[in-house]
């Protein structure tokens, strides 16, 4: 089937073609929250360095929950949008009075966590958990939109639900995590904005808008 395709093609493309990077080497359910936190709104090369001295500084909930805020704000001095450092910490801090200092194991309790979105809790849930969610940001809409040839609206959340939906539909119940990661990492490196590199791509011959030639007329976004 198409989809059993989509999975295979894009499992293997991200196992031989995935960048090293430090969020990868662990499946430490609190580092993977931190990165993804990190990287939503800063790109991946700024992130890095961050993220880095930030484990090492915080290396556990409890040393980020007993840290003083404004030793969590020096840590993120740089990164911007302060009020993700500021939710971080407060999260940290619930995490040790009603979650045993642990994060939860499932979506739906990650998912209840204050400054968690489907995002992140998608995220966390298959890659710390390998637990079979979507995890749907930008890039993987960009991706959805051009393989299933989606042409609603991306700024609507009408169609974040309908991409969600497809993300349910999708995603690899054997290895959920590298799945994710994989969509992620082709929006980023292969199934670019302006420039999608379909030639290399692993999904050329599933891809409905390549099909069309429209690629690049995808996603669909209204002008502000
Ligand atoms: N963007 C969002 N999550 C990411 C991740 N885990 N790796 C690289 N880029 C990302």
């Amino acid at each position: 089937t198409k989809v059993k395709a989509l999975q295979e093609q894009l499992i293997d493309w991200y196992e031989k073609n995935h960048r090293k990077l430090p969020w990868r080497t662990t499946t430490n359910p609190y580092y993977i929250w931190i990165s993804e936190i990190m990287l939503q709104q800063t790109r991946v090369d700024t992130v890095i360095d961050y993220y880095n001295r930030f484990v090492e500084k915080f290396p556990t909930i409890k040393d980020l929950a007993s840290a003083e805020e404004e030793v969590v704000l020096k840590a993120w001095e740089g990164l911007g949008y302060y009020s993700r450092a500021k939710r971080i910490h407060q999260t940290a801090k619930i995490l040790i009075e009603k979650y045993e200092g642990q994060m939860p194991q499932t979506y739906d309790e990650i998912r209840k966590l204050p400054g968690i979105g489907p995002y992140t809790a998608g995220a966390v849930a298959s890659i710390a958990f390998h637990q079979a969610v979507p995890a749907v940001d930008g890039n993987v809409m960009r991706v959805f939109s051009r393989v299933f040839y989606i042409k609603e609206d991306i700024t609507l959340n009408t169609t974040k639900k309908v991409m969600e939906e497809v993300g349910e539909k999708v995603v690899s119940r054997k290895n959920p995590s590298y799945f994710n990661q994989g969509l992620m990492e082709l929006g980023a490196l292969i199934c670019t904005p302006t420039s999608p590199k379909c030639l290399i791509c692993p999904l050329f011959q599933l891809c409905r808008a390549r099909e069309l030639g429209l690629q690049k007329e995808l996603p669909l976004k209204q002008k502000k």
